[in-house]
């Protein structure tokens, strides 16, 4: 019987081939994000890593019978941090603790920011040249935190590293939808700026739907930049944002991985090392990136914004930086 001979980096069917480690596996994110990977076609190989329980998460995903291995890594073993992460392409990091009521992100800095570090520190040894995703909030200074302790170790690419804030901008297409009456699944709502609050800036000037009233638009802004209040407050103390956040982040992580594959036109948001406003002293900003075999090939500049989109973006860059500044001075 012929049987096709997998090339090294390929499946036997010559689609390429990617290793992919999960970080945080266990958690709310992790675990249906690492389902989601499961099913996609590029994972060949997915290792899952977190505190504990990780092994479970695999054991149960390895029964679906799609072209990948997975294997689960928990802290117990000294070793598990570097059999996760070797060789990895792509290191997609959900770790750390969530919102619950009357908490901001930021209010998550005090515990996120050493897990960060310490994963930073992992990924730097042993996954130098993997792209790496960071879903740990405060995403506006653990990004920062994770570039920071990249260069300490003389392996940071500025390419490589993403924010992810893919869920803004699927909350803005689902929330526009709701309000205009459309198709969400048509809806592109450019977002930019940071993840928390008014960081988050819906550019509904750039949409189809410029006639909204100013009432009705207002109140659209405030439930994107807002939209993770709705869940915490929903769940009620028992986490945040989970199913949808799975769902964005494995949007993403395709998107990279359809990028480091060399598929052209693929453009998505991130929070990135953006040279938009670098004189300003703001590092890091999410706009749209076109994403290559090398990570991020272009960032995109923001485009043309309305007077109150700009009045938005002046206070946005304020947070943003003081956020920022915060994930340095915690690295340094
Ligand atoms: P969770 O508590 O359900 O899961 C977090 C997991 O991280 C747990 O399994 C925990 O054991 C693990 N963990 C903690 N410290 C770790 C370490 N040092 N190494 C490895 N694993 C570790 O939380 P969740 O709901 O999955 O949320 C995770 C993070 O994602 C939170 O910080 C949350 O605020 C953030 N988040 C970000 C976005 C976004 O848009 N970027 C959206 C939703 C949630
Ligand atoms: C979100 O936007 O849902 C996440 O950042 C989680 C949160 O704390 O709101």
């Amino acid at each position: 019987m012929f049987c096709r001979v997998a090339r090294r980096g390929f499946r036997a069917d010559g689609v390429r081939a990617y290793r992919v480690s999960v970080l945080g596996a266990n958690g709310g994110i992790g675990q249906p994000l690492s389902l989601l990977l499961k099913l996609n076609k590029r994972v060949t190989d997915l290792r899952l890593y977190d505190l504990k329980g990780a092994k479970g998460v695999a054991a149960d995903l390895s029964h679906i019978p799609t072209n990948s291995q997975v294997s689960g890594y928990t802290a117990e073993n000294p070793e598990a941090l570097r059999e996760a992460l070797t060789g990895a392409d792509v290191v997609v990091v959900p770790a750390g603790v969530p919102r619950k009521p009357g908490m901001t992100r930021d209010d998550l800095f005090a515990i996120n920011a050493g897990v960060v570090q310490q994963l930073a520190g992992a990924i730097g040894q042993h996954a130098p040249g993997a792209a790496v995703l960071v879903i740990s909030n405060p995403v506006n200074s653990t990004v920062p935190i994770m570039a920071a302790e990249l260069r300490k170790l003389g392996v940071y690419d500025p390419r490589k590293l993403f924010g992810v804030t893919t869920l803004d901008s699927i909350r803005a297409s689902r929330f526009i939808s709701e309000v205009q009456g459309t198709d969400p699944t048509r809806e592109r709502v450019p977002v930019i700026g940071g993840h928390s609050g008014i960081t988050i800036i819906p550019v509904l000037s750039q949409t189809q739907h410029t006639g909204i009233d100013k009432a009705t638009r207002d109140a659209l802004i405030h439930r994107i930049q807002f939209g993770g209040d709705e869940v915490v407050k929903a769940k009620n103390g028992a986490g945040s944002a989970t199913l949808s956040m799975a769902r964005a982040g494995a949007k993403f992580a395709d998107a990279v991985l359809a990028g480091l594959a060399g598929e052209q036109g693929v453009v998505e948001p991130a929070f990135v090392d953006s040279p938009l406003y670098k004189s300003e002293g703001i590092e890091f900003f999410a706009s749209a990136v076109t994403l290559g075999p090398r990570g991020v090939e272009e960032v995109h500049p923001v485009g043309t914004l309305s007077a109150e989109e700009e009045e938005m973006l002046a206070k946005c860059k304020e947070t943003l930086k003081q956020n920022i500044e915060k994930g340095i001075n915690f690295a340094k």
